[in-house]
């Protein structure tokens, strides 16, 4: 029988595939299309201490291959996360992981003492979001940055600690490993590239915040090439993410390195994208004869 499962820092999942942060709010629309019980786990909408309203519109743009967004954070806030959503989510057997994503290195720790009191598994640390003027990226694009913050919020933390990491950056590896000495348990990767559209006829940027996220296909070549730098150089396991739409680029993510995914644009595409790569990723596995998923992680030869 093939076997998915995998562990991360004592959270064991079933499963590799997560569905990424900001692609899934908190799993309660696409537990009408998919059976959350059949995905390893779901990380849920970046929060904040207090509700955001996000960036005006437009905020969404459709690239070749991808999509730009601004979305900018537009959340209901911790308390009412706690208060509303996870009782729902604990009604599937899926990993509960909390994004979350501060103006402060003291915002971020009053978040996690509020989440360290909640019934979730993960915390996965927000600090590479390219669509909000404080914190975030400020704390996210240097070496410096990610430890002063790595350090603080893991002496506050009693959930094991993911840090999902920028890509707009020259030197991604000094940065995971800036997380790793400093006691992050996993590093998530890669959040979205910097970019920008102009609409040719107005003149204007499509985007009313100018700049956004791109994600989507279009970015995949680069988000493996990170994991695959990242895994060279550091000890702690990665979640690889960044254009996964089948079970193939979850094979490609895992040879790279990474020791499990998050799936995120696709899930706007194809509302049971989560739920068909397991069942593709099921029958990979017969084909290829390979028990244990786990026996393909870092195992691409490198000419
Ligand atoms: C957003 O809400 O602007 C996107 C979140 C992120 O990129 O981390």
């Amino acid at each position: 029988m093939s076997n998915m499962k995998l562990n991360i820092a004592g959270v064991e999942f079933k499963n590799p595939v997560i569905a990424a942060s900001g692609t899934f709010g908190f799993g309660r629309e696409y537990a009408e299309y998919i059976n959350l019980n059949n995905i390893g786990g779901i990380s849920v909408k970046g929060l904040t201490l207090e509700p955001r309203q996000g960036n005006p519109s437009p905020r969404i743009a459709e690239t070749p291959s991808g999509i730009l967004n601004s979305v900018g954070l537009q959340n209901p806030g911790v308390h009412a996360f706690v208060r509303d959503e996870i009782s729902f989510l604990r009604k599937f057997d899926t990993k509960i992981i909390v994004n979350i994503a501060g103006n402060t290195i003291e915002e971020y720790c009053e978040m996690v003492s509020i989440l360290n009191d909640a019934d979730i598994d993960m915390i996965e640390l927000n600090v590479s979001c390219p669509n909000v003027k404080k914190g975030c990226l400020a704390f996210g694009s240097t070496p410096e940055g990610v430890a002063e913050i790595t350090k603080q919020v893991r002496r506050e933390c009693k959930k094991p600690l993911i840090v999902k990491l920028t890509p707009n950056v020259t030197d991604i590896v000094s940065i995971a490993k800036a997380a790793e000495n400093e006691g992050a348990d996993a590093v998530s990767l890669i959040n979205t590239l910097l970019g920008m559209v102009i609409d040719i006829h107005t003149r204007r940027p499509i985007l009313h915040n100018n700049m956004g996220g791109l994600s989507g296909p279009a970015v995949k070549p680069v988000a493996v090439r990170m994991v695959y730098q990242v895994a060279k150089s550091v000890n702690i396991p990665i979640i690889g993410m960044g254009g996964i739409s089948n079970h193939e680029d979850v094979i490609e993510f895992l040879l790279a390195g990474a020791t499990a995914v998050m799936v995120g644009t696709t899930n706007f595409v194809n509302p049971t994208a989560c739920t068909d790569i397991v069942e593709n990723l099921e029958s990979y596995m017969r084909d290829k004869h390979i028990n244990q998923l786990s026996e393909l992680i870092g195992k691409v030869v490198p000419y």
